[in-house]
């Protein structure tokens, strides 16, 4: 970062340790932060633009800041301002950095990157932590070396990356798995490269990029599972106001759902139709769920949400479904485990290659506060204890910061205190969550070493 850049060890100071005790009442208004998928993409999208983009309400997270830490030592300007990260875009052609690009936790950070950095005209090399450097690459890197990327990996098709920036091709690609991070990672490449670029999908994934896009002032041709567009492309600064994050929304959402008593108001949530398949499932397992849309004014559409305690009952969430609520299988696993009736998450294998393998960290985690679950090779099974509390217990988050916030929530439902080890990294994507915890549910959770 040119200037005011956030602190690099923030994730380390956040305290790592938390306790968790059920209050009476949980209720009160929650401002979320900024959208993540939304603010890597405008960050990274600005960093090309001509001119000035402006990403307000932008996430104050460390991944976010990872990316805009990335743009900056590529030659991209990047200043904040209240909220706000400011680029002054090149117009076009990267700078080679002087250095590793170090990603921190962002999965969409160094996926995307690379797929924007594959046709710039010089060397560059990504890493990350060590839950970052154990996550598949290859899923972007073989359809940007079908482009004709060079692009070298450490054994297994994992970070360090590096990436000797080549003249790409066009091409038509299929992806195998409905992932938003590849078809981006293509399309940003395909900025670069003379001629249409296509992308399909089996299952459509969130359409971040290609709505960004349109907003930068470039024509995507984009439909559910396909999106294209014909490079090269110059991209025009914008105005953006990112809203807030639906996947961070969803905690206190359930938050809300299990409650005794009491009614949560989640402000400015982002509810684009791919990102918020998890209130139709609670929906359908009987939450009482209110979405009031807000008048547009970006590219995305926003709502507030009404939630009120509801008696859940157990469902089956297919494969088809996955893509629009991948993030929030964790916390819809410890809605599920207080419904009433069995839950099942089916063609869910995706959560094993997540932050942390969720499936094998959400069960474990699940059983820890006296949950009958099951693991299964692509999903979980979940038996509810209709609203029975959960026992108290000790969870460990694995890295993972959502389950880390999952795991709290399910302390406020719990009979004896829960204890979450491995907080540190809520600050990867949602720095204010112990902030907004303490509104709506004062005193229920102690952090820091003491807890
Ligand atoms: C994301 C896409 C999803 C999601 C991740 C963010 C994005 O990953 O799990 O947290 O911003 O594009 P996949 O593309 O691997 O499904």
């Amino acid at each position: 970062m040119n200037e005011a850049a956030p602190a690099v060890d923030s994730v380390r100071a956040f305290p790592d340790t938390v306790l968790v005790r059920a209050p009476a009442r949980i209720a009160g208004d929650v401002a979320l932060p900024g959208d993540k998928s939304i603010s890597h993409r405008a960050v990274l999208l600005g960093a090309v633009a001509r001119g000035t983009t402006r990403v307000r309400g932008a996430n104050p997270g460390e991944d976010v800041a990872a990316t805009a830490r990335a743009v900056a030592a590529l030659g991209a300007r990047v200043t904040r301002e209240p909220g706000a990260y400011v680029v002054e875009g090149r117009g076009g052609w990267l700078e080679e950095p002087a250095d590793v690009l170090d990603l921190g936790n962002a999965g969409t950070a160094i996926r995307l990157l690379t797929g924007l950095l594959a046709p710039q005209p010089f060397v560059s090399v990504l890493t990350g932590d060590a839950s970052l450097r154990s996550r598949p690459m290859e899923r972007v890197t073989a359809p940007l070396r079908e482009m004709g990327a060079v692009i070298l990996t450490r054994h297994g098709g994992r970070a360090p990356v590096v990436v000797a920036g080549s003249r790409l091709r066009p091409i038509a690609y299929e992806t195998p798995v409905a992932s938003a991070q590849v078809k981006s990672a293509i399309l940003l490449a395909a900025l670069f490269t003379q001629g249409r670029t296509e992308v399909r999908e089996p299952a459509p994934s969130r359409d971040h990029t290609e709505r960004l896009l349109r907003w930068f002032g470039a024509d995507v041709d984009a439909a559910p599972k396909r999106a294209s567009l014909e490079g090269p492309l110059i991209l025009n600064g914008a105005e953006i106001d990112v809203p807030g994050d639906i996947s961070a929304a969803a905690f206190f959402v359930t938050a809300g759902l299990l409650a005794q008593d009491g009614e949560i108001i989640v402000r400015n949530a982002g509810v684009n139709p791919l990102r918020s398949g998890f209130l139709e499932v609670l929906t359908r397992m009987g939450a009482s769920i209110e979405v009031r849309p807000l008048a547009e004014s970006g590219p995305e559409p926003a709502a507030d949400i009404v939630v009120r305690p509801s008696a859940l009952r157990g469902t089956v969430v297919e494969a088809d479904e996955v893509p629009r609520l991948i993030d929030e299988i964790p916390i819809l696993a410890v809605a599920a485990a207080q419904a009433e009736g069995v839950t099942e998450f089916r063609g869910a294998g995706e959560l094993r290659v997540k932050e942390s393998d969720r499936i094998a960290a959400v069960v474990t985690a699940l059983r820890a506060l006296g949950v009958e679950a099951e693991e299964r090779a692509d999903g979980i099974a979940v038996q509810g204890r209709a609203r029975e509390p959960f026992a108290g217990g000790t969870v460990d988050a694995h890295g993972d910061h959502r389950i880390a916030m999952s795991f709290i929530v399910a302390g406020l439902s719990a009979r004896e205190p829960v204890r979450v080890r491995g907080c540190r990294w809520i600050a990867t994507s949602d720095p204010s969550f112990f902030v907004s915890m303490e509104r709506i549910a004062p005193g229920a959770v102690v952090r820091g070493e003491s807890a």
